[in-house]
């Protein structure tokens, strides 16, 4: 199966080519990434020689690079990661969220239809569905799409463009809406790893506003492990909701780093809160449970002490991407071709 991967090089996406190619023998994966600063080909390092693998420096909003791949590759399947992810960003200046996120999902959807896949992935979010109550039920597939931020706009946006291209064309898609990841090769602008290299540093940890926002916290393998199911056995024109049960508040999660880490919690630092901030997130996976037979296997306070082990023991990823380093990664390591040619390491 010729699969696509967008945004392969950022943080959930590396993780499902490493898991993928782990998994399936005849899975051949091309990883389109436009390598923005979350792009980072260091996450995947241990694969870039597997000759089930190539990589392909380029942008999803580029007709011309989305088609002549297309055209070169035949996809049977496309997975779409590629996205701006971090709503403070898109608080600062949501414009590449609507290039990417909007308006890069409609061209991939436009290559697809044209050139024909058996299944078109889109993986977006549950910030879509915007903030619960304290005490409101998780959100369900067919919860109201209400999103707060710039970032979830465009997600949403972006899924209702997904739909229209299913009803309006027969195109098969699916789009999957899970809760925040956490694991290794995150970019540590998010909440996890930022606390936890922040406290490795023994700088101080921001928490915004009062702490009590909610999350759902769900281990990026978990999440890995739904996406594929979803290519299996998804149904074309579904939403699959995906997350593990397990809401935490802010604060809880920062002082759990510290206790793993036997840092101490006055390196809290309360900081002014986001603008839009969303108060709780709450998924009802019951769906893809049911239908597709998918179960987390992780909980975060159980999986924090191995994933501060990972931080502690990749020091040098995370110190390079505080540096601005791993941006030389990709010239350094992958030959000088153009955007539209695949690339594979120098010497291979
Ligand atoms: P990330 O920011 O770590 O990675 C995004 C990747 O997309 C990067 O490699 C980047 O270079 C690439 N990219 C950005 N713009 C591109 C473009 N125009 N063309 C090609 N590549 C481009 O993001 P992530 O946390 O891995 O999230 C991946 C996807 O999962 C996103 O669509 C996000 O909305 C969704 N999601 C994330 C979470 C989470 O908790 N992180 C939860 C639910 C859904
Ligand atoms: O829910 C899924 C979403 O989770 C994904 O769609 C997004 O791509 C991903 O970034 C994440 O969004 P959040 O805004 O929830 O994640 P973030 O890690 O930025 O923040 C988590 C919570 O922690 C949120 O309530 C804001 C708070 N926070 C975050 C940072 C970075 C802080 O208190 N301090 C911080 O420094």
């Amino acid at each position: 199966m010729r699969v696509l991967v967008t945004g392969g090089a950022g943080f959930i996406g590396s993780n499902f080519i490493r898991h993928a190619l782990q998994v399936h023998a005849d899975w051949y994966i091309t990883n389109l990434d436009k390598l923005t600063y979350a792009g980072n080909l260091e996450n995947l390092r241990d694969i870039e020689g597997d000759s089930r693998y190539s990589f392909v420096k380029g942008d999803i909003a580029d007709r011309q690079v989305v088609d002549s791949l297309f055209k070169e590759n035949h996809f049977d399947v496309v997975v779409n990661f590629a996205a701006e992810s971090h709503v403070d960003r898109s608080i600062l200046d949501p414009a590449p969220f609507i290039d990417t996120n909007i308006k890069g999902t409609q061209v991939l959807l436009e290559a697809a239809r044209h050139h024909g896949i058996s299944k078109f992935v889109q993986v977006s979010t549950d910030e879509v569905y915007g903030s619960l109550g304290p005490g409101d039920p998780p959100f369900i597939e067919e919860s109201l799409l209400q999103p707060n931020s710039p970032y979830a706009a465009s997600k949403a946006a972006a899924d209702m463009m997904v739909r229209a291209y299913c009803r309006t064309y027969g195109l098969p898609t699916i789009v999957t809406r899970c809760s925040n990841n956490y694991g290794p090769y995150q970019f540590p602008e998010k909440l996890i790893p930022l606390m936890i290299t922040n406290a490795l540093e023994d700088k101080p940890l921001p928490v915004y506003g009062d702490g009590q926002n909610v999350r759902d916290w769900i281990h990026v393998e978990d999440h890995c492990r739904a996406i594929d199911l979803v290519i299996q056995g998804g149904q074309a024109g579904e939403v699959y909701n995906i997350g593990a049960s397990c809401e935490m508040k802010n604060l809880d999660v920062v002082r759990a780093v510290l206790g793993v880490l036997g840092k101490p919690e006055s390196l809290i630092t309360f900081v002014p809160d986001r603008p839009g901030h969303d108060r709780r997130y709450a998924i009802d996976a019951t769906k893809i449970s049911k239908e597709l037979g998918w179960k987390p296997r992780y909980r975060l306070l159980d999986a924090l002490p191995e994933l501060v082990r990972w931080y502690r023991d990749n020091e040098t990823w995370w110190r390079r991407i505080k540096a601005g380093e791993y941006k030389n990664y990709y010239e350094k390591v992958y030959s000088r071709r153009s955007a539209s040619v695949t690339a594979s390491p120098k010497g291979k």
